[in-house]
């Protein structure tokens, strides 16, 4: 053995571990965030971590960087485990150079990539970083493409999820925006394309970096972020039952978790939970959670697009992916938000073969010029396009409302619905009963002595004729009405059915989604 090799290699060991120092790691504490590799060990199941090319260091040579050369260059990067199952990581070290990416520190997170795509297992990234190391130029640009490179590679291919858990700005916001989950920290993480100083510079905006691009404002205003956690500790823990519902990549089956929860366990509360007018809101969790494994469901956005719950949940230990129009806001309308986020959600199911269930209540696509302004069209098309490309097990529960345009969207029959039942309470139809009678009874209703009680005649009618799952069920345009409290149990069923589904579409380079 040499030991002069070995003595080496425990000093350089040692100047890793020792990151920028004591005093930039108190820095670091004292604004609420872990160091690091602190972060690497809460990730990770104890003792797991391996350090892949730990010992690369910087090679850029000048404005000061010629002083300086710590092992590992401003991150941590390797693989480990969660609950057992590998995983590759990153975590950017702001105590050193800022955290901010160089060459060696981006080969270093091409490298866990790499491995990643190789073995077929999640890359999480955790971010805090003052963005491109400003001494090496763009050669840190080309870090950074390089990354964005493999995070379009590996979409699809295998989960990617990042943490913001410190300033993330310019183009290095687009790493996070590229991978399939983002989570926030309150307080100590923003994102934004460019500062206060810029902003105020061009647009004469005055604005901090939290209202610019905080954790709230991500989740509620932009959506750019999925989850928003109040501490590095908690989002790491978030990260962690996050995975808990994927599978490793896009070869394999989403993980199976026994469950004491019984699959025939029939939900009561259910039969009352629909109130009897229709245009009275009732909160959709209350339908989404009991019918869940141990009343468990992660969800996805939930301060962004409220009238939509997305996320994810267990039926019969099996994970799915949950869509649910939100009756209690907007009515539970499908509007640009809503139709971009759970458009987002199926597309990610897919891809990772776990299963869609949609619990649908809708009264059709928002109205007005903001909307149609904005866009509407196309981006209801893109949930429309998620839903119809979709070849995962897709099992839909019609609560109240299936009207218009919205009804063929939410995983109707017609575009390859695998299981579509409705409640009793069910009004499948062209739209609601009022506007429809006022309608097509138009003139009955202008010429009468009553025309109130003329209107209240004819709306009653067209309920009676039209507002109720029947029309549909005839034409087998759902499979069943069934009782609300069987809703678990109908799934579960169902599920097992179509675990094993195959289905696909045409052979092409890809689709050309509504973008
Ligand atoms: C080199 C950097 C750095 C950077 C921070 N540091 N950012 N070194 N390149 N980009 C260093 C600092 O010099 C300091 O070194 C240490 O990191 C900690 O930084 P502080 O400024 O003391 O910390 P703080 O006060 O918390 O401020 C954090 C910060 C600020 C807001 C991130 O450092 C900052 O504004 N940095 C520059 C951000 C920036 O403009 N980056 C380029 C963006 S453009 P010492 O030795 O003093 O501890 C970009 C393009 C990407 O990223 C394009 C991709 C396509």
């Amino acid at each position: 053995m040499k030991d002069d090799v070995l003595e080496r290699l425990a000093e350089l060991r040692a100047r890793a571990l020792a990151g920028g120092g004591e005093e930039r790691i108190a820095a670091q504490h004292a604004k609420g965030k872990l160091t690091a590799r602190e972060r690497v060990e809460l990730l990770l199941d104890p003792g797991s971590f391996e350090e892949i090319a730990g010992l690369m260091v910087h090679r850029a040579h000048r404005f000061g960087l010629e002083r300086k050369r710590i092992p590992g260059d401003g991150v941590v990067a390797g693989t480990g485990r969660i609950d057992g199952r590998p995983v590759a990581v990153f975590s950017q070290d702001f105590t050193v150079f800022g955290g901010s990416l160089a060459e060696a520190h981006a080969a270093r997170i091409c490298k866990v990539m790499d491995l990643a795509l190789k073995t077929g297992i999640p890359v999480v990234g955790l971010n805090d970083s003052g963005g491109a190391r400003i001494q090496e130029g763009v050669v840190s640009l080309a870090g950074y493409s390089d990354i964005f490179l493999r995070n379009t590679l590996a979409s699809g291919v295998v989960p990617q999820i990042s943490a913001i858990l410190g300033p993330c700005a310019g183009g290095a916001v687009y790493s996070p925006a590229l991978t399939d989950f983002v989570f926030m920290v309150e307080g100590s993480s923003y994102m934004h394309i460019t500062g206060p100083d810029v902003v105020k510079a061009v647009t004469h905006e005055e604005v901090t970096s939290e209202e610019l691009g905080g954790a709230r404002v991500h989740e509620e205003i932009s959506g750019v972020s999925h989850f928003t956690c109040p501490d590095d500790a908690s989002c790491l823990a978030g990260i962690r039952r996050l995975l808990s519902f994927l599978p490793q990549n896009n070869a394999e089956d989403p993980p199976r978790k026994e469950t004491s929860d019984p699959p025939d366990r029939l939900v009561a509360e259910l039969d009352q939970v629909v109130p009897d007018e229709a245009n009275r809101p009732y909160d959709m969790r209350r339908v989404v959670e009991p019918v869940l494994d141990d009343h468990d469901f992660l969800e996805v956005q939930a301060g962004f697009a409220r009238n939509i719950l997305c996320g994810f949940g267990r039926l019969g230990g099996r994970p799915v992916g949950v869509i649910a129009n939100q009756p209690a806001v907007l009515a539970g309308v499908l509007d640009i938000d809503a139709s971009v986020k759970a458009a987002r959600l199926i597309r990610f199911c897919d891809a990772f073969n776990i299963p869609v269930v949609t619990f649908e209540d809708v009264p059709g696509f928002m109205p007005g010029t903001a909307q149609e302004h904005g866009g509407i069209i196309r981006h209801g098309a893109k949930l429309l396009y998620a839903y119809c490309e979709a070849t995962v097990p897709k099992l839909t529960v019609i609560t109240r409302k299936a009207y218009g345009g919205a009804y063929c969207v939410l995983s109707s029959k017609h575009i390859r619905g695998d299981y579509n039942v409705a409640w009793p309470s069910a009004q499948i139809a062209v739209m609601g009963a009022e506007g429809a009678a006022r309608i097509i009874f138009r003139r009955e209703i202008a010429a009468a002595a009553d025309p109130a009680a003329e209107e209240a005649a004819r709306i009653a009618e067209y309920e009676r004729e039209f507002a109720n799952p029947f029309v549909a069920a005839e034409r087998g345009y759902i499979d069943d009405i069934i009782r609300p409290a069987e809703t678990r149990a109908r799934l579960i069923r169902a599920l097992d059915l179509f675990a094993d589904k195959r289905d696909a579409n045409p052979p092409r380079k890809h689709g050309s989604i509504p973008l």
